[in-house]
């Protein structure tokens, strides 16, 4: 069975407590086991990892790239968290390992501080989700298995 990897990115492990007026009530437990069942309904495993070291991160997509051209992953979901907007070494893993990534935001980043509107990691994503709660993720995995042979 295909796969999909999803990443969280650093003090996503505290949602559900962390600001639940911006990013919601829902734990990352609760977005992880949303992201299985919407792998179930369309036919793929989906694997969901979470950490707050940048490195990691990129040891991460370097794997989903190799998984990528193995053909046994389709693509990765990530929400980078605040790397999103600091991190050019995220942005270097993404192209240099040939990731399909689709960058995800809970909040509406653009309708926040100003240095939340510029993204690194946009120019390397196929696709953006931002500001539709932890629903995206949903979104995000259906997005993956629509454009997975385009
Ligand atoms: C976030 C938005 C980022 O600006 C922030 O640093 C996060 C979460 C979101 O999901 O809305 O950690 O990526």
């Amino acid at each position: 069975m295909a796969s999909i990897l999803v990443i969280n990115g650093p003090n996503l492990n505290l949602l559900g407590t962390r600001e639940p007026a911006v990013y919601g009530h829902e734990t990352l437990a609760d977005v992880e086991r949303l992201c299985r069942e919407e792998g179930a309904k369309l036919g793929v495993e989906v694997e969901c990892r979470q950490s707050n070291h940048e490195g990691v991160l990129v040891d991460w997509i370097q794997e989903a790239g190799r998984e990528i051209a193995a053909g046994r992953c389709i693509g990765v979901v990530m929400n980078p968290g605040a790397y999103t907007h600091t991190s050019i070494a995220l942005h270097d893993a993404i192209k240099g390992a040939a990731v399909r990534l689709i960058e995800l935001h809970i909040s509406n980043v653009h309708a926040r501080e100003s240095f939340r509107h510029h993204s690194y990691i946009s120019p390397a994503a196929r696709g953006i989700i931002v500001g539709m709660g932890v629903d995206g993720y949903a979104l995000a995995i259906q997005a993956l298995v629509r454009l997975q042979d385009k």
